[in-house]
This record gives structure tokens, C-alpha cells and sequence, in this order.
């Protein structure tokens, strides 16, 4: 890829930039600001911060397009089997695709599944919500524990605290991934047997984490009061394995489907999210859908040049491939938003955390960057300083809430303030000229002024996207996560990679499970291990 000629363009052009600073790219360029942002399905994103000229998007046009994104983004919702070394589609978006009549998944029209899923769900969810639903002694649910990991308990759980505002004050949950036992037993402890229904969700049913927690709850159920008679009022699944959930003892009519094409990262929007209906009815689970649908129209509808998630993702390859950036900050300026860049790491990391392309080759550039970030202010008072003064590129998206679901005082002023004011730091810069002038102005006389000076400069050219709304309503935060999906997987268009597949992970889970058959005595199995993680499994494991 590095030969073609739209790739190299953009290294010319990288070399030119890192000539240049913000303040001369906005020095240079009069209505930068309007130039360089853009509304979007009540979402304003405004990308002038960043180290790019009126010159630069065109390139990475040119690129996307030379890489076949158009025809990708075609395939992707045609519902082809575009994840190629697992032969399946991907299709999420079928599941909120409300304003279509048909949706196809390779050759399949799925809407009719889809139909019935969310039907199903709103009987139950309703069923739970008005107390018609009673567990095996004929109370109300009260404590919702959804067991899973990875997809099947990022999502839901950033989902629930986004919108915590929207939640059934009388409805508790709990989100159980750890196999660690101190996480299940920290849930367990606040709920009572007789008035707790579990969720488990597993797209696999084989997760060994979700199946260990799974286990130790219903002994914990049948140990309290319960029986395997009852199981069923207290138990549901949402899965592809049906067999694995019915030996299980989950009652096929608390089975809740899922499909092959829906990722475990993508799955929220099934019935993997749940748990987010139970907590916030089935009509704002909808809203949630349909605000991610606005954004499929408008990924799928909007030319490149006018196109958020485009934008963003042409600006996240620049920074990797170009510029040498290798990672990427997220930042919510909100409290109930501060798992989203925890939601994200899996989102962008497990998609495109890859190096061999499409057609098995290893490339020569940066893909992915390391995704991380904490909610604004908290950040500002921990690891601001190495974006400030660190002297490593670090792109950052901050997210803007105009309004709060909580106002006190002035303290949504002052959070906005923040981060608005972190984000000029961040470009502007302040340099040795002005820290001087300050230092005098504090009265210091010149030897100390010489001496404190160049731990007051400022090196700025630190790029950063703002991404702005009104009030976080479940339609807003269903398009901010479609935002970031679609990013992702123009990216992963873009660094011609599967976004689709997990491999790493599988590779993770098959070590696990080495060990703990090696440590099976009735097994006997025989690995070969480093002298060092021999020792390890000898201090820590026999
Ligand atoms: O983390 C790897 C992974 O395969 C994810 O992609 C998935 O979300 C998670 O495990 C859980 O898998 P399952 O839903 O099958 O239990």
C-alpha cells in the first residue's frame, strides 16, 4: 500500500505539516471553524483543532477511495460475508434498521427476526417492569445481575450509566464479567435470591468467565431457597447455543436469540442489551436504536466530504499511519458518560488491533492506535500533564454535554469551561516569549525568571476533535456509539484489515485453558512452557 500513489502523497504532505504549527494552519486558513465542522444526527463535531490543512482531508479522500471504500461500505450493508476468516456477515445495523422493510443478511431478510426478537423482549421486559413478572416465591424483581464479558457487558453497562438519568429507581443491576470471584460476590451480596433474575448473556454460551460466574450463581440460587423446578424464573439467556443454554437448565422460552452476524462488540443493540431495556423500558431501548440508525443514514448517505464518521476516521489513519501518533485519548466532559472510553478500548482495539491485512500479508504502516481516556475534569488532575508537556502526539476527542441531567450551582459551567479551555491549551500552546512576560509580571526578578521559564512553555500542536450536543438522551447516545462504530470500520477499510475477527483473543482463551488442563491431574496433559512461566504456574497454581 505504502506505493501507491495517493499513499504517498500523504507522507509529502505529513513532512509539510510537521513544518507547521495550529496557530499557523488557523493563521492561514480564514473560516477554518466553518470549513472544518459539521452537524450530524444532533451531534456538532468540530475538527479545525487538528494538524491538517485545507489540503490535507482531500488527500485522505483520495485514499479512501482508492482503498474501495465506497464499494466496502456497499458490501457492509448488503449484509455480505465481509469477515473473512470466520465466513460471516456483519449486519447490526439490521437491528435498528426501523425504516427498512427488508434487510438482507447474505441472501436472508432478517427484518422478520428482528421483528419478533424485540417483540419477545417488550412482553418480558414489560412483564419485569410491572411486577407481573414474579420470582418462585411470588415477589417482584428488584435486582437485575447480567453476567457476561467483553460485548456482552461493555456496551449494556456503559449504556445503563450513560443514561442513568432514564433508570427505574426501584430496579438495581449488576454487571458480573471478572471471573474473579470477589465481582460475583460483591453483586450477590446486595441482592435477595427470591427477588433477583439473572441475565445471562453469551453469544458463544462457552465463554469459560461467563459460565464459571453462571455456575456459582445458580448454586448460589438453588443454595438460597431456590430449585431447579423454579430455575426458570429467575434464569434467562441470551444466546446463539441454544443446546449449551437448555443443559444449563434456562427454559427455551427465557432464551432471547442472537445471530452469527452480529459481533460481540456490535451487540448492545440485540438482545444482548437487555439489561438496558429492563432498566429503562423497551420505548427508550428503541430511541437508543433508532438514534444509531439516524447514523447509519448518514454514514451510509452523506458524501465523504460532508460525512462525521468518514472524517473521523480519515483523521484517526492520519495520525497513526502519517504522523506518527499512537494513541488516542477520549475524554467526556461527563460523569455518567465515563465508561464510554473503557467501551471504546474493545470497540476499536479488538476491530482493528491488527497487522495482517486482508490478504494475509503483514503490512508496513501503523494501524490502531492504544485507545484510552477518563471522564473530563478527572483527567485535567492526573495524566493532562503528559499531553501538555509529554512531548508525544496524542489526538484526543473531547465530548461536549451542553446541558446536564444534574445542574448545581455553576458546576456544568465549570466543567465546560474545562474542557473547552484544555483543548485551546492543547493547540495554542503558550510559548517561551509569553511565560517570560507572565514571570515578570509576577514580579521575579530575571535570574529566577531564566531559571523558571522553560517549565512554563508549552509546546502545544496538539490536536484535538470536539464532539458536542444538547442534553445525553438515549437517541443521542445511540448515534455517538454508531459514530465510533462506523469510524472503526472505515479505519479498518482504510488499513485494508478484517475488523471483524478476534483472533488474539481466541489465542488468549486457548492458553488459559492449557494451563488449567495441564493442572487436571485426570487429563494429564504435558506442556512445555519458558523456565519462566513454569515457575509461575508452580508458585501461583500448584
Ligand atoms: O473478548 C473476546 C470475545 O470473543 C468478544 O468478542 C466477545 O464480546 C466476548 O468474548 C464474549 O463472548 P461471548 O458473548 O460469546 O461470551
Amino acid at each position: 500500500m505504502k506505493q501507491q500513489d495517493e499513499w504517498q502523497k500523504l507522507e509529502s504532505e505529513a513532512e509539510r505539516i510537521n513544518d507547521t504549527t495550529l496557530l499557523d494552519l488557523f493563521a492561514a486558513q480564514k473560516g477554518r471553524v466553518q470549513g472544518m465542522s459539521l452537524d450530524a444526527c444532533d451531534l456538532y463535531m468540530d475538527y479545525s483543532k487538528n494538524r491538517i490543512a485545507d489540503t490535507t482531508l482531500p488527500l485522505l479522500f483520495d485514499l479512501a477511495r482508492a482503498r474501495g471504500f465506497e464499494q466496502q461500505r456497499e458490501q457492509l450493508f448488503a449484509g455480505q460475508v465481509i469477515n473473512h476468516t470466520e465466513q460471516r456477515s456483519v449486519a447490526h445495523m439490521a437491528l435498528r434498521a426501523f425504516s427498512s422493510s427488508a434487510y438482507s443478511v447474505n441472501g436472508q431478510d432478517v427484518m422478520p427476526l428482528m421483528r419478533q426478537q424485540l417483540s419477545k423482549m417488550r412482553v418480558f421486559v414489560n412483564a419485569v417492569r410491572t411486577g407481573k413478572w414474579r420470582g418462585h416465591t411470588g415477589k417482584p424483581v428488584r435486582s437485575i445481575v447480567n453476567i457476561g464479558i467483553g460485548g456482552s457487558d461493555l456496551g449494556p453497562k456503559m449504556v445503563v450509566e450513560a443514561l442513568s438519568p432514564y433508570l427505574r429507581s426501584d430496579l438495581e443491576i449488576h454487571y458480573v464479567s471478572n471471573v474473579d470471584s470477589s465481582a460475583l460476590l460483591q453483586a450477590l451480596e446486595q441482592c435477595d435470591p427470591e427477588q433477583t433474575l439473572f441475565v445471562i448473556c453469551s453469544k458463544s454460551f462457552l465463554t469459560a468467565e461467563t459460565l464459571a460466574n453462571s455456575q456459582a450463581a445458580r448454586q448460589w440460587f438453588l443454595s438460597s431457597g431456590g430449585s431447579t423446578q423454579v430455575l426458570h424464573k429467575h434464569f434467562v439467556a441470551v444466546t446463539t447455543n441454544s443446546a449449551e443454554a437448555n443443559k444449563f437448565g434456562i427454559h427455551p422460552d427465557q432464551q432471547f436469540a442472537m445471530w452469527d452476524w452480529v459481533g460481540g462488540r456490535f451487540s448492545l443493540w440485540s438482545s444482548i442489551g437487555l439489561s438496558i431495556a429492563l432498566m429503562m423500558g423497551m420505548d427508550r431501548f428503541i430511541e437508543l436504536l433508532k438514534g444509531a440508525e439516524e447514523m447509519d443514514q448518514h454514514f451510509l448517505n452523506a458524501p465523504l466530504e460532508k460525512n462525521m464518521p468518514v472524517i473521523m476516521a480519515l483523521l484517526g489513519v492520519w495520525y497513526s499511519s502519517f504522523m506518527g501518533a499512537e494513541s488516542h485519548a477520549v475524554i467526556p466532559y461527563d460523569h455518567y458518560l465515563r465508561l464510554f472510553p473503557e467501551f471504546l478500548q474493545q470497540l476499536d482495539m479488538e476491530s482493528n488491533g491488527k497487522q495482517v491485512d486482508r490478504q494475509g500479508k503483514v503490512v508496513d504502516y501503523a494501524t490502531a492506535p492504544i485507545v484510552w481516556g477518563t471522564a473530563g475534569t478527572n483527567g485535567q488532575h492526573a495524566y493532562f500533564q503528559l499531553l501538555h508537556q509529554g512531548g508525544r502526539l496524542i489526538p484526543s476527542d473531547f465530548i461536549l454535554l451542553k446541558e446536564s441531567h444534574n445542574p448545581l450551582a455553576n458546576n456544568h459551567q465549570q466543567l465546560l469551561a474545562s474542557g473547552i479551555a484544555q483543548m485551546e491549551a492543547f493547540m495554542a500552546g503558550k510559548d517561551e516569549k509569553t511565560a517570560r512576560r507572565e514571570l515578570k509580571l509576577q514580579g521575579l526578578a530575571k535570574e529566577e525568571i531564566d531559571k523558571l521559564a522553560p517549565y512554563k512553555v508549552f509546546p502545544g500542536n496538539q490536536p484535538s476533535n470536539a464532539i458536542v450536543m444538547d442534553k445525553l438522551t438515549p437517541k443521542r447516545l445511540g448515534s455517538l456509539i454508531a459514530l465510533y462504530e462506523h469510524k472503526i470500520f472505515t479505519q479498518g477499510v482504510v488499513w485494508n484489515l478484517n475488523s471483524f475477527d478476534q483472533w488474539g483473543v481466541e489465542y488468549g482463551k486457548q492458553l488459559t485453558n492449557q494451563i488449567l488442563d495441564e493442572l487436571d491431574e485426570d487429563k494429564r496433559v504435558k506442556v512445555k512452557h519458558d523456565d519462566s512461566t513454569a515457575e509461575l504456574i508452580r508458585r501461583l497454581l500448584k
